[in-house]
């Protein structure tokens, strides 16, 4: 045996250990520890079987994700293969269990379904969540899981990747008991039972009476189906519905080779790369050099929101989902009824949808304190302030604040764009105000940009990155600057997408090349989505920065002047009928050659390859810029705010991650083309530059940092 598995004794039972923290993964010398555990207590004549626990968190939460990236690069020789170690187990001649608490997901739940029995505590989950990884199961889950859960419960779990508690691990037949108090003693009474019946220790690979025949699993797999092209350019969940499949139609050694070649094809691709580049990327942002777990934490027991429009209300969604009561101020009665109208809204709805019984409805809108004044407000630990975007009203709102909140509360603004260190300048403790941008619907989108002021006290960063996590969103830390890491970024995407209109490509064109790329929406879309007069009034607070004779967008402005201010008013860059299905206006084709013809902009055909190039470089010339000055701490971080806050596909592994998917010299080249042709937008980032011309990757950047 080893450090990492330990095998101890329970009367005549043996007791095997993972000890591999933080999350007992299968990395080397695990699974060959559990081998050896097994081949000792099946020669061992005083056992009678085992029971396998995990020490710590969790059971084994899946493969050691790190090995991939070393399989995939070469550096490791052989593959993963833990088929045999579990079949080994399947056929110990005594009877084995699963203790499982915590997560049993990935290799670790096909490890589980190796052992003759496994139990859970109620907390405990379940789960295949390869697929979020770009990959599928590879240690025999997509054949062992139908056997056990039947054929619809397994195809749903491969392909979506999602976890089951262990009450439905129960009722489908995954597990076979819910323990009740201390797990190990309750593993070993189960066990006893079992030794007791003299019961055949069953293996799971011999289980067949759950896998259907082909008329009873045609249609569940013809619907996984349609539910997996849902991910569009995804190829892991179409993949693992395949090898589900084979599970029905071959036998378990001929289904676990098909299994094993759609693993490798999965493996191998570009998407499982960026994947699990994502996957360490989510938990890297977390890591703020110069910040340890030392730093102090202001505990947060009690918040506020001001402004209950359509920021505010999700940020205080947020709050009441994770128990923390919430007061939330407005100006007027009206704005406070409508803002706590749709909080409830969007609670009934997820209540009608079966997301969570009314109860959970009930206690969390009883967390949240309507109210028209600041009373109540000096007991807040963190107030936010989400009121309309304008540098004179969130100053007068911070000094304000600065006279009610206690000492030490945290003040935030919700600002997109504005400097934080001017709206701290209306406080006299300016090291406690952060922007915490949230993205909309705030209640929705996982990402949290926490963005430090020249002064913000480490203290309160930590309390934010922590916070975000409670909050469960993604949190990662910016520096102050025009727009910060996102909407900076963006800027230039969607003046590009803005460029390529005047110059010829239609509105529908653009998006449609940005759709199929794997954007969630075309950036035109979008504008219409969140309203172009956002955008419109921002624009007009910060015309004194514009500079003469620099190009900028022409028609969305145009299109704010005319009412057309998106799918609020029916109408934007398309027009949208009752249902708001957007069609492609004649009238805004017209406006848009008119006002080319009149800018003197030559109009020609554009190729999609021209549109993402354009868009996707801008976002990576930008996000050069970024790094360089320090706004974003690494290239990952970009990804993450894009994969998180923007709709970027995650198989894409975010645009900086695309960057270096392409070739940071091709980028480059294409960069300074378009500054020869477009002018000082274009300017190459010097970053950009460097590594391009050492033939480097925006990864080995961070990792040399
Ligand atoms: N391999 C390697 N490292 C892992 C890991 C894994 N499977 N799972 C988690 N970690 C690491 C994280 O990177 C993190 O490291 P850090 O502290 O250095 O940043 C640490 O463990 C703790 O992870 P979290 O911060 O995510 O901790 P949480 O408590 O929030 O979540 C979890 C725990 C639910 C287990 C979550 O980490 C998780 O979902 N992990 C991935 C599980 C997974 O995808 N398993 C399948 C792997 S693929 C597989 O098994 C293939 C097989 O079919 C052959
Ligand atoms: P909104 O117009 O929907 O809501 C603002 C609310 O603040 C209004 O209900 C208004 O009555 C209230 N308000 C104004 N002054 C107040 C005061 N002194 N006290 C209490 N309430 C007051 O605006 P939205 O969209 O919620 O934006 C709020 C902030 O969030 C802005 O800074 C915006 O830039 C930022 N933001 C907006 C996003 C979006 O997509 N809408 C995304 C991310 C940030």
């Amino acid at each position: 045996m080893s450090e990492l598995v330990s095998l101890s004794r329970a009367g005549e039972i043996g007791v095997i250990s993972i000890n591999n923290p933080p999350v007992n993964a299968l990395s080397p010398g695990v699974p060959e520890g559990i081998a050896a555990a097994i081949a000792e207590v099946a020669a061992d004549a005083s056992l009678k079987g085992a029971v396998m626990i995990g020490s710590g968190q969790t059971f084994i939460a899946g493969a050691d994700i790190k090995e991939f990236g070393k399989i995939t690069s070469g550096q490791r020789k052989e593959g993963i293969n833990f088929l045999d170690v579990i079949k080994s187990i399947e056929d110990c001649p005594k009877p084995t269990v699963a203790a499982i608490h915590g997560t049993a997901f990935g290799g670790g739940l096909e490890v589980a379904m190796g052992f003759h029995y496994r139990v859970a505590v109620a907390s405990a989950q379940v789960g295949q969540p390869e697929v979020k990884l770009g990959i599928i199961p590879g240690a025999a889950g997509t054949q062992r899981l139908p056997r056990l859960a039947g054929v619809a419960k397994a195809v749903q779990m491969c392909a979506d990747g999602n976890p089951v508690s262990a009450k439905e691990a129960l009722a489908v037949g995954i597990i076979d008991r819910i323990v009740d108090g201390d797990l190990l003693e309750g593993a070993l009474a189960f066990l006893r039972e079992k030794i007791a019946a003299g019961e055949q220790p069953p293996k799971t690979r011999e289980r067949n009476e759950k896998l259907g025949d082909e008329a009873a699993n045609a249609p569940i797999f013809e619907a996984a189906r349609a539910q997996a092209k849902k991910a569009r350019g995804l190829m892991a969940p179409q993949a693992a519905i395949e090898a589900v499949e084979a599970a029905t139609k071959l036998s378990f050694d001929k289904g676990v080779a098909r299994e094993r070649e759609l693993f490798n094809q999965c493996l191998h691709s570009d998407q499982s790369k960026a994947m699990i580049h994502v996957f360490f990327g989510e938990r890297e942002v977390a890591k703020i050099p110069g910040i340890g777990r030392d730093v102090q934490q202001i505990e947060i027991k009690k918040a506020a929101i001001i402004g209950a429009g359509t920021m505010g209300g999700g940020i205080a969604m947020n709050y009441a989902n994770a128990g923390i009561p919430v007061i939330i101020k407005e100006t007027t009665q009206e704005a406070l009824d409508r803002g706590l109208a749709i909080i409830r809204k969007n609670y009934q709805n997820s209540v009608n949808k079966g997301r969570f019984p009314q109860e959970v409805m009930d206690k969390r809108m009883a967390l949240i304190t309507p109210q028209l004044s600041y009373d109540g407000f000096e007991e807040a630990d963190i107030i936010t302030e989400a009121v309309f975007e304008g540098m004179a009203l969130k100053k007068e709102v911070f000094a304000e604040l600065d006279k009610i909140a206690k000492p030490g509360a945290i003040l935030a603004s919700n600002t997109s764009t504005l400097n934080i260190d001017e709206i701290a300048s209306a406080t006299s403790r300016p090291e406690f105000v952060i922007g915490h941008h949230y993205f909309s619907p705030a209640n929705v989108m996982r990402l949290l940009e926490i963005v430090r002021g020249q002064v913000t006290s480490k203290e309160v960063i930590a309390t934010s990155m922590a916070l975000a996590k409670r909050l469960k969103k993604v949190g990662v830390l910016v520096g102050n600057c025009y727009g910060f890491v996102g909407n900076r970024m963006l800027h230039q995407y969607g003046r590009e997408a803005q460029f390529l209109v005047e110059e010829g490509a239609k509105p529908q064109e653009v998006d449609g090349a940005l759709y199929k790329f794997g954007m969630a929406m075309g950036p035109l879309a979008v504008g219409d989505l969140a309203g172009l007069d956002v955008g419109w009034r921002i624009r007009k607070e910060f015309k004194h920065l514009e500079k003469a004779g620099v190009r900028h967008p022409l028609i969305a402005d145009l299109l704010c002047e005319m009412g057309r201010y998106g799918q609020k008013t029916g109408a934007g860059w398309y027009k949208y009928d009752e249902n708001r299905k957007a069609t492609p206006d004649p009238e805004v084709e017209k406006l848009i050659e008119d006002v080319a013809a009149e800018a003197q902009i030559n109009r020609r055909t554009i190729t999609e390859e021209e549109i993402i190039e354009r868009t996707q470089y801008a976002l990576i010339n930008e996000g050069a810029k970024i790094l360089e000055e320090g706004i974003a701490l690494r290239a990952v971080d970009i990804d993450i705010v894009y994969i998180n806050g923007y709709g970027y596909p995650a198989w894409r592994g975010g645009p900086m991650w695309y960057g270096d998917t392409v070739g940071l010299k091709k980028v480059y080249d294409r960069v300074c083309q378009f500054y020869e042709e477009h002018g000082e937008l274009w300017t190459p980032a010097t970053l950009l530059k460097e590594l391009a011309e050492a033939g480097k990757t925006f990864a080995e950047y961070d990792k040399a940092k």
